[in-house]
């Protein structure tokens, strides 16, 4: 007996070992296997061109290399684990600065042989679905970015540690560690860290910013790693990453009449996205897909699962099936007790059950119909109760001020309106939910919008929102039309703005420069004056907390609509300055928030800075594409400012359409939004008045008439200033107009 069992596992050790690497090829390289396709040294008949791996024989055991980075496991279902790459950014207890030594930064790009030069024509990209950017410290900005002129994108996160309470450990969503999706397809990247502060503030919670590509399975965030201060290799090594590799680069059809053919017999070639192929083992197969005879039967029967009867191993697929036993039938179940004694089986009884089974099965389901469906009635009472229907019914009739058109939509119109929530009808997709192209019954287009969290506790609070939101009414603000609460998730119903976003015009090719410098003028006027009547005019201030280019949306005359209140706080008259977790959007974010986490009115301001360099630049609040010092490009403005820079920055064509005097007024206006102390920023009011003035025609009045009578000829002359707001016909007109996908409402 014991001889059997060793001669099994002697026999499937040896299954194993040749199911690795080619005969007469080395298949290990220390602790890790090496599988065919990979292959350590030149031979072709031991590695597939561009898999090789480096076995660096000084070290004992050997270890693997793939260019600079230690292998760390090759899976061959197309990935493989590398040590990670880091930048990382330490305090000095010399000084509140960083200076140069302290900081280290590795850009994947131009590693100038320092770490791994580009995966650029090799066979590997960085894997999307396993791996995050992650980033850890306490007063930290991490950016992520790269591309070529076509497919450029920067993005990253931010975190903070206001107290200790606020830290907890496996959970990195802003606070001591964040993270990032990485884009899909990538061959390079480059990375890079700072601080909004670089203040004594956090201190004692860590010294350290470090940011890094990550297996999102294998990193857990602790506290502990705030207080990392030494990064050696044996470090970086614990924050291992995940590339994607196929084979060649031709799709399985060119490959498969080629002498490079890599997929074995009994195997399936597959195409992947980025070019090249893989190959798997037919269905019920296993082993190594790469290898000429690598894919073998896999034996399921054996040892012999089936506690009482035969087995038989399923063909072609995986699986067994146990059988009854001689003398006994039916389904085996559980350890074959659903085997019963064969005995002859008289035809009517089996009839007779067959049509009392037919029979129970006809009025139970027509039961089961009846009641899910009273069911369905019911949940959607519940939710309605719960979503605070009732309240919101009372606040709408006993407020006057609410307009007439503010409405509670059933589910059943809004699902009509949307073709049952179509993919098709999807006009952005953002951090707090997706919104929905939709045609009510009377022909209004709508934008109806999908909210993501529904926090059962705060449901008071969201119907006080709403009932406020219903009551803002301002040229300038998209305007909420109603809501339905039959859903889990309450939905809100929008006027529909037909133009797309303001980010979308200035940053998205082929839209380059499409607005006037005049035009952005008004747009930017019309953006503060919607804020400032947040701010102020409202019953309650409201804070925006995400203002952006992307949430600010245009008609058909280009007239500004500020949107999105997904992230606002009500603030309570008798306080100046709410407590919050930092929310908005990297680029945008105000410093002084984001280290105290103080939200006042200034944090709009702030972003609205942002907005208005975004018009006088041209250029995006975050990318990697300007110097390491100006990805952040309310940074790269103010250090243009102070040296005197400001004319080389701007876009060109708003330099053509402006006045020096006047981009110079606004551009000091957009400083003084920026500054890093709120107290210091202008108020909203005070930003409207100043904008208006530039506006005004006092200095040359006959130019300004002229560039009054030309706007009117290039745009629709039909009642710019006067009935567009609330007016639904008017974005009727929208119809014929096709959506861009990435619109971000
Ligand atoms: C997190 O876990 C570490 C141990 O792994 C512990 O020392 C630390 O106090 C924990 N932090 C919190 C906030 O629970």
């Amino acid at each position: 007996m014991v001889f059997h069992v060793l001669l099994q596992l002697l026999l499937l050790t040896t299954a194993l070992a040749t199911s690795i690497g080619k005969p007469g090829c080395t298949d290990r390289c220390g602790h890790v296997a090496i599988p065919y396709p990979f292959g350590i040294g030149d031979d072709p008949n031991c590695v597939v061109e561009g898999l090789q791996i480096n076995c660096n024989t000084s070290f004992n055991p050997p270890r693997p290399f793939l260019g600079n980075f230690e292998v760390l496991e090759i899976y061959l279902e197309g990935q493989i684990r590398i040590a990670g790459l880091m930048v990382w950014d330490c305090y000095s207890e010399l000084g509140p600065r960083r200076n140069e030594s302290q900081f280290n930064s590795t850009w994947i790009r131009n590693g100038s042989g320092k770490k791994f030069t580009s995966l650029e024509g090799s066979f590997y990209t960085f894997s999307d679905t396993r791996n995050s950017f992650t980033a850890i410290g306490c007063d930290t900005i991490a950016y992520i970015g790269g591309g070529d002129n076509t497919t450029d994108f920067t993005t990253g996160c931010a975190s903070i540690c206001p107290t200790s309470d606020w830290l907890n450990n496996g959970s990195c969503s802003g606070v001591g560690c964040c993270q990032a999706p990485v884009p899909k397809g990538r061959q390079f990247f480059e990375f890079s860290l700072q601080s909004f502060s670089y203040s004594n503030r956090t201190r004692h919670l860590g010294l350290c910013s470090y940011a890094f590509i990550v297996d999102k399975d294998s990193f857990h965030f602790s506290t502990k790693l705030l207080s990392v201060q030494n990064f050696t290799d044996e470090v970086t090594k614990k924050y291992p990453m995940v590339l994607d590799w196929v084979v060649g680069k031709e799709r399985c059809e060119e490959a498969r009449n080629s002498s490079t053919y890599s997929c074995g017999l009994k195997s399936i070639c597959r195409d992947s996205n980025s070019g090249g192929y893989r190959c798997y083992c037919h269905p019920g197969l296993d082993g190594n897909a790469y290898l000429p005879d690598g894919c073998l039967e896999v034996d399921d029967c054996d040892p012999n699962p089936c506690k009482r009867g035969d087995c038989k191993n399923k063909k072609d697929e995986s699986g067994y099936i146990c059988i009854c036993p001689e003398g006994k039938h039916g389904d085996y179940g559980i350890d074959g007790y659903g085997c019963i004694a064969n005995v002859f089986p008289t035809i009517q009884v089996v009839i007779g059950v067959c049509v009392s089974l037919l029979f129970l099965l006809v009025s139970s389901s027509w039961l089961y119909w009846g009641m899910k469906k009273r069911r369905l009635i019911k949940l959607k009472e519940k939710f309605f109760q719960q979503n605070g229907g009732m309240l919101l019914q009372q606040r709408i009739s006993t407020n006057e001020n609410v307009t007439e058109t503010a409405k509670i939509f059933t589910e059943e119109e809004l699902r009509r309106a949307t073709d049952n929530y179509d993919q098709s009808r999807i006009i952005g997709r953002g951090g707090s939910g997706t919104v929905y192209k939709g045609i009510l019954s009377d022909h209004r287009i709508v934008a109806i919008k999908k909210s993501r969290v529904a926090d059962g506790i705060q449901i008071d609070q969201f119907i006080n929102e709403i009932s406020i939101l219903l009551q803002i009414n301002h040229r300038n603000v998209v305007k909420l039309l109603g809501c339905c609460l039959e859903t889990q998730v309450p939905l809100l119903v929008y006027e529909f703005v037909s133009n797309g976003t303001l980010s979308h015009h200035v940053h998205d090719e082929g839209y380059i420069s499409s607005i006037s410098w005049e035009n952005r003028l008004r747009i930017a006027a019309e953006a503060a004056s919607a804020l400032a009547y947040l701010h102020s005019a409202a019953s309650f201030p409201i804070i925006h907390r995400d203002v952006k280019s992307t949430n600010i949306l245009l008609d058909e005359n280009y007239t500004a609509k500020v949107s999105d209140f997904g992230a606002s706080k009500l603030v309570p008259l008798d306080y100046t300055q709410i407590t919050t977790l930092v929310q908005g959007t990297l680029g945008y974010l105000d410093p002084e928030y984001f280290q105290t986490s103080q939200l006042t009115e200034k944090s709009d301001v702030y972003s609205f800075g942002v907005v208005l360099l975004e018009l006088l630049t041209g250029e995006k609040p975050v990318s990697t594409k300007r110097s390491e010092e100006g990805i952040n490009l309310s940074m790269y403005f103010i250090s243009s400012m102070k040296e005197n820079r400001l004319f080389q920055i701007l876009e060109k064509r708003i330099v053509d359409e402006g006045g020096r005097e006047q981009l110079y007024a606004v551009a000091n206006i957009a400083e003084r939004c920026l500054r890093m102390r709120g107290a210091e920023r202008p108020t909203m009011r005070e930003v409207v008045a100043e904008l208006d003035q530039l506006r005004r025609p006092d200095v040359h009045p006959w130019v300004a008439l002229n560039l009054e009578e030309s706007k009117y000829l290039l745009d629709e002359p039909s009642g710019r200033y006067n009935s567009s707001q609330g007016d639904a016909k008017d974005s009727l007109k929208g119809q014929n107009i096709l959506l861009e996908s990435d619109i971000g409402w």
